[in-house]
């Protein structure tokens, strides 16, 4: 794990900008892995800009979002599909029919809509760069705590504490989808580099258990242990809890001199 802290959200979206548009400047088509809810709204936003400066082009870039929630219409305005849309596929020159989202209706048999996702993006390559937030829970995607870590994608029935953290996002007479399709552990491990985002301190806690507690399903994050190339951004409320911090800045500073000469991938 490469751990990178960082003043404030704004530095992280900056810093995971810089590697998303490297990862554009050396794959012809590349292919990213995406995410939903508070923590990357900055970095859409910056890409967002990059892209309006001319600096990115979304025009031969793929799509694989971590998760959808489970019977909702693309449409619906508290669709993950929808947020996309809004936050960064209506604003950018990506071709929609390369934006994919793990879905799945009353209508479809779950495990071959997940098996179908699976074979989808290994049809184009494998995902390149993973984007990924955590859960106050330590969920990665919509992997719950208990979450086999070599689960694929499926269907996944959200726990209290995600249904209590995302209620924010519902207006009282608006219905929460207790089920959503997500990718598993598995599927985001074999992403060829991944980058974890978080900031605040409500996320402070499960960012310790999964940098410094052993790799288990309670903290699902912790799979990341075993990814080779795991680049964790951390504002500075979201690394409070983190001992060692001036270790992890040390080992930072010396490895931006090897960025610096040989660029951000290796
Ligand atoms: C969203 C997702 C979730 C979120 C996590 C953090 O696609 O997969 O794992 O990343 O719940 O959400 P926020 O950023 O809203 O705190």
């Amino acid at each position: 794990m490469q751990i990178i802290i960082l003043e404030n959200p704004e530095q992280v979206a900056k810093n995971a900008t810089q590697w998303i548009s490297e990862l554009f400047s050396k794959r012809t088509h590349p292919i990213l892995g995406l995410a939903t809810g508070s923590t990357p709204i900055n970095l859409y936003q910056e890409l967002v800009k990059s892209y309006q400066q001319e600096k990115l082009d979304f025009s031969k870039v793929t799509t694989f979002n971590l998760d959808e929630y489970h019977n909702i219409a693309p449409e619906n305005a508290q669709s993950y599909r929808t947020f996309m849309k809004e936050n960064l596929f209506d604003r950018v020159n990506i071709d929609q029919e390369n934006t994919h989202l793990p879905t799945c209706n009353n209508e479809q048999n779950p495990r071959w809509q997940g098996l179908a996702y699976e074979e989808k993006i290994k049809q184009a390559g494998g995902i390149d760069l993973q984007i990924l937030g955590i859960g106050g829970n330590g969920h990665i995607g919509f992997n719950e705590p208990t979450s086999s870590l070599s689960s694929r994608t499926r269907l996944k029935t959200l726990t209290e504490q995600t249904l209590v953290d995302n209620s924010r996002l519902f207006n009282a007479d608006e219905y929460q989808p207790t089920m959503a399709m997500t990718m598993g552990i598995a599927t985001i491990l074999d992403a060829k580099h991944v980058i974890l985002m978080a900031t605040g301190k409500n996320k402070a806690k499960a960012i310790k258990e999964m940098i410094t507690g052993p790799v288990t399903a309670m903290c699902p994050a912790s799979a990341l242990q075993m990814h080779e190339n795991a680049i964790i951004l951390l504002d500075e409320e979201a690394a409070s809890e983190l001992p060692n911090q001036q270790y992890f800045q040390r080992v930072d500073s010396e490895h931006q001199k090897i960025r610096d000469k040989y660029g951000l991938f290796l």
